[in-house]
């Protein structure tokens, strides 16, 4: 790696977050900012890819020149431009992308497309006591969840994936059928703080048998049929919210028990929207200090999406030496497991 090489500029506009920051070898994270579009898709219930990208396109560049002014750092002096990629909306994807190649090419400095999980899994590195590899990390996000092993930069194992909808998906729609505010997860985790535990009981999917592979599209079919049979007060509701989490954090805490046990690694990382989850938080802390080990996770900030581990994955990647032609790519589906580098480097 070259120590020498200069700041990153990182970009996120995978879905309905606009999110820039600079990376630098010495110093660490420079600056970061971020644009929520909560606001402007709250009222249609859900993200509108159209209204997505015509948003990053208003935000990204006054957000550029933000992170610029509070750094005082002439872009004379960036190193390299990295851009989330993938997986994400193609509309939103291409905001970034043609943003930050552009760029790139005015301020003639290599520019890369990272994988958006891949941004996700790096950034407890952001923390004061980062993890060491290896670590098993659980990524859960409003698109994926996943049982990673990583070694290193692009040495990444998938242990196991959410055969149907990701655990933030299912948060999402399980809020959506209880008639809650968009966004749905972190509503109906806020209705499950007064939801009574011992009320109703949910299954926990796929635990019955070997494996890592997670399935979460059922619990929503059980939420919405719980709702119809035991009524609609609201009491109901959190005590519905409440088994929806407890099953979903259970679920979650299963599987990283075992992909620990399986491994023989210690360290556990949170990463993804859901990671901001406090009940999830709470058990996979004691699961982990249980074991003999440890769990890290990035600040709530970083758990969702942002810039900064854009532009930190970015930094690894071009400080290691990679390039890109200028072609402006982004694939909206893309697996991680193609991210892996050959020989990898730690
Ligand atoms: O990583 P992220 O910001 O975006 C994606 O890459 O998808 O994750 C967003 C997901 C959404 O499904 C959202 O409902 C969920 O994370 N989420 C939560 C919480 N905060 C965000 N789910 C449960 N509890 C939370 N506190
Ligand atoms: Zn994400």
């Amino acid at each position: 790696m070259r120590a020498e090489f200069g700041p990153v500029l990182g970009i996120e506009t995978s879905c309905d977050e606009t999110g820039v920051a600079i990376y630098e070898a010495r110093r660490g994270l420079l600056a970061h900012a971020l644009h929520s579009q909560v606001n402007l898709h709250a009222r249609y219930g859900g993200v509108v890819p159209e209204l997505a990208s015509r948003d990053h396109v208003r935000k990204l560049l006054p957000l550029v020149r933000g992170v610029f002014e509070t750094t005082g750092l002439d872009p004379a002096a960036i190193g390299g431009v990295a851009y989330t990629a993938g997986p994400g909306l193609v509309g939103a994807l291409l905001v970034g992308a043609a943003t930050g190649r552009s760029l790139a090419l005015a301020w003639g400095v290599p520019a890369i497309g990272i994988h958006h999980m891949e941004g996700h899994l790096l950034a407890p590195m952001l923390e004061a006591d980062p993890p060491e590899c290896p670590f098993v990390a659980l990524l859960v996000s409003g698109g994926h969840t996943m049982l990673v092993r990583v070694e290193g930069l692009g040495r990444y194992q998938i242990l196991g994936e959410s055969l149907d909808d990701a655990a933030g998906e299912a948060f999402d729609k399980t809020a959506k059928l209880l008639g809650l505010p968009y966004p749905g997860g972190p509503s109906l985790a806020r209705l499950a703080g007064s939801g009574r535990p011992d009320r109703f009981r949910f299954p926990r999917p796929m635990t019955d048998r070997p494996g890592l592979d997670f399935s979460f599209s059922g619990l929503k079919t059980f939420a919405l049929n719980t709702w119809h049979e035991a009524g609609s007060d609201e009491q109901t509701k959190a005590d519905i919210a409440r088994a929806f989490e407890d099953a979903v954090v259970d679920t979650l805490a299963i599987k990283c028990r075992r992909a620990l046990e399986q491994t023989g690694i210690g360290r556990l990382v949170v990463a993804g929207g859901v990671g901001a989850n406090r009940a999830l938080r709470e058990r996979l802390s004691a699961l982990a200090s249980g074991l003999g080990g440890k769990v890290y996770y990035p600040r709530p900030e970083f758990c969702t999406d942002n810039g900064a581990m854009i532009a930190y994955a970015g930094f690894l990647r071009l400080a290691s030496g990679q390039e890109e032609d200028l072609e402006i790519r982004v694939h909206p589906r893309w697996s991680l497991a193609s991210r892996t580098i050959a020989g990898g480097s730690s």
